[in-house]
């Protein structure tokens, strides 16, 4: 199994394109210190050759132009992408479909609630039904894409942002937020981009995964309040935090995988300066960074 990161970074990117944090101050700045990354978008292949998206982040027509396995192989108009799987409806997952109108055949599979969210709005329908055959998945039931066994499980998540109403409660499971465990020929990668917080259900998933990419938004909860740029925690963003009593650092501590890996990384988080102290926590403590055009062979 192939595994091919479009893109690294959470929703705005890295940098925002309206931000000017100190991280995104220093990509800015062309610094050496960071490399530029665009939304969160990761490509699985059995043989290199037909390829899974996972999500399909609004960046995803540059993402594509810059990973050539993507690019059309034959003449005339083709893709080797054979499928979409969506692990959401955040836009940041879901707007780069757009990106691929022009009748090409593919399979967009996600949760009935998570394809009702997109059938709800009319722009959607540019993926027109008789080439875009959208297939839901159940959650706990295995189903089979690009020759990937994949099965979808909820994990503690939010409603999209565009959806949400005030007050709204964060970290229920249901098929609005999933994670995906892909398995090919015995080999076992576990996408989670999104997870309000880790359960002892999730952590026995885990465990003998060879590959983890694991929701990597902030590295402290109160990130964002704390430079003043929003009011919402990672917590009330649906997301977790790396440190912490409760974060992903100290929750996941313990399981057997061989390689976990965070993703969905936002623009304030210091782990993007790869000389950082909180670089260096994190990968004393045996996780690594995605960065836009990592590859994973398992
Ligand atoms: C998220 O990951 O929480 C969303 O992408 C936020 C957003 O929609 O901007
Ligand atoms: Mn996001
Ligand atoms: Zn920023």
């Amino acid at each position: 199994m192939h595994v091919l990161v479009l893109g690294s970074a959470a929703g705005g990117g890295f940098p925002q394109w309206n931000c000017r944090c100190p991280v995104c101050s220093l990509a800015w700045e062309g610094s050496p210190r960071v490399r530029p990354r665009t939304q969160s978008t990761v490509a699985v292949s059995v043989d290199g050759a037909s390829w899974v998206l996972l999500n399909a982040s609004p960046d995803l027509r540059a993402q594509i132009l810059a990973a050539p396995q993507l690019h059309p192989q034959r003449e005339g108009r083709s893709s080797p992408i054979e499928s979409v799987i969506l692990s959401n409806a955040d836009l940041d997952h879901v707007a780069g479909l757009l990106a691929l109108r022009e009748n090409h055949s593919f399979a967009l599979h996600a949760s009935a609630e998570v394809l009702e969210t997109l059938d709800a709005d009319p722009v959607f329908r540019v993926l027109n039904p008789s080439f875009v055959r959208r297939i839901p998945f159940r959650l706990d039931h295995p189903f089979a894409s690009g020759g990937l066994h994949i099965v979808a499980f909820a994990v503690p998540g939010k409603r999209p942002l565009f959806f949400q109403s005030e007050g709204e409660g964060i970290g229920s499971e249901t098929e609005m937020t999933v994670g995906l465990d892909i398995t090919s020929n015995g080999r076992r990668f576990v996408y989670i981009p999104g997870c309000a917080h880790v359960t002892d259900a999730l952590r026995a998933r885990l465990a003998g995964a060879d590959l983890l990419f694991f929701d990597g938004t902030t590295f402290t909860d109160d990130e964002l309040p704390a430079l003043g740029l929003s009011s919402k925690t990672a917590a009330r963003m649906g997301h977790m935090a790396m440190i912490g009593e409760s974060g992903s650092l100290n929750a996941l501590a313990h399981i057997n995988v061989a390689r976990k890996v965070f993703i969905h990384l936002n623009n304030t988080n210091p782990v993007l300066i790869e000389d950082s102290p909180q670089r260096r926590t994190v990968e004393a403590s045996g996780w690594e960074i995605a960065f836009d055009g990592m590859t994973v062979s398992l």
